[in-house]
């Protein structure tokens, strides 16, 4: 085989009901269901470039060489495309992010589902989309989510063959916009890698699990039927449930700081007023805001005059991991 190379890129995505646990940590079988948006413009571009010249595997993020575990995890994976594509060569891989780096935005899932598309493109594999969804899970579970377009639910299954993302709506079927809060950019202090695995110590982390089929049953047919309301209350509430069991984990996790728990309490005050808006929070402090197209100026300006926000992403609904041409 020739030097070889490919770039594809992916959006990061924001989950409406969260992963959070494992049943099988070394697979990333996920204790739950999930379901996400992907993020329009919040992209990682990455070219994978395997060559019988290299001696060992290369990897630059942000134009920085990657650190040793960063390259480790994704030796891993480029040993298991190798291994699908019968290929022994070692591979370049440069990625980068065309949001702020640390602003806390996860960049595993994008950078995975760009990795997973660009490693086998450029290995000569043609992957299904199903396929290409449970590769990217290997990398990172929420990365399988960015492979397909629009509003997604990856599917926990029963082994690796089923545990993969599907689009459940295109893009274009409801304007809705994430305005991301950034409260901190310092790196977080638990991973969510290591926070899956605490999962199962908090006693309500059985709860969350058994009670997730009826809020994946509510989150579909509320995007389904563009019912805003009904997405809101069930959005807050996963959020919410998800926080209890890292606040219950041995050790515990507490990703909030005190200007997280501000705009809850703003947003839920917003929308008791008639403002359709909702919240959601990852293994972080920075706050998702789902609102309307319509609405994202006045939210974004009222977000900024939150005392601890330093500046507001917005995102409305992305497309899927996708190749590019690259011109030399
Ligand atoms: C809180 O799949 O990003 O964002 O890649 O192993 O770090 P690692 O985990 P990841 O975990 C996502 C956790 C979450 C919820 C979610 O996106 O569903």
């Amino acid at each position: 085989m020739r030097n070889f190379s490919a770039t594809g890129v992916a959006c990061a995505n924001i989950a409406l009901i969260k992963y959070w646990g494992n049943r099988d940590q070394e697979l990333n079988l996920p204790s739950n269901g999930s379901i996400s948006m992907n993020l329009a413009g919040l992209e990682t571009r990455t070219t994978v470039s395997f060559d019988p010249d290299l001696a060992s595997d290369q990897l630059s993020i942000n134009v920085q060489p990657a650190t040793p575990s960063a390259l480790a995890r994704v030796r891993v994976f480029l040993d298991r495309v190798r291994a699908l594509a019968g290929i022994t060569h070692f591979a370049s891989v440069v990625s980068a992010n065309n949001f702020p780096t640390g602003a806390g935005i996860a960049s595993s899932a994008s950078a995975f589902a760009a990795l997973s598309l660009a490693a086998t493109h450029a290995a000569r594999l043609e992957l299904a989309e199903s396929d290409l969804s449970r590769l990217a899970r290997l990398g990172s579970g929420s990365a399988c989510r960015s492979i397909p377009g629009g509003f997604v639910e990856w599917r926990a299954g029963e082994d690796d063959q089923d545990s993969f993302a599907y689009s459940i709506a295109p893009p274009d079927h409801w304007d809705l916009v994430d305005c991301i809060a950034v409260l901190s950019e310092n790196p977080k202090q638990t991973s969510s890698l290591e926070g899956h695995a605490l999962a199962d110590s908090s006693p309500l982390q059985a709860a969350r699990v058994a009670d997730a089929p009826r809020r994946l049953e509510v989150c579909r047919r509320a995007l389904q039927e563009r019912d805003f309301m009904r997405l809101s209350e069930i959005v807050e509430l996963d959020s919410n449930l998800m926080h209890a069991v890292m606040l219950t984990s041995t050790p515990r996790l507490i990703y909030w700081l005190p200007a997280t728990l501000t705009i809850l309490q703003e947003v839920g005050d917003w929308r008791r007023d008639g403002l359709p808006v909702c919240y959601t929070v990852d293994a972080g402090p920075n706050v998702h805001v789902l609102c309307a197209a319509a609405d994202v100026i006045q939210i974004a300006d009222r977000l900024l005059h939150i005392p601890g926000v330093s500046h507001v992403l917005k995102a409305s609904v992305g497309g899927p991991t996708h190749l590019v041409l690259e011109l030399y």
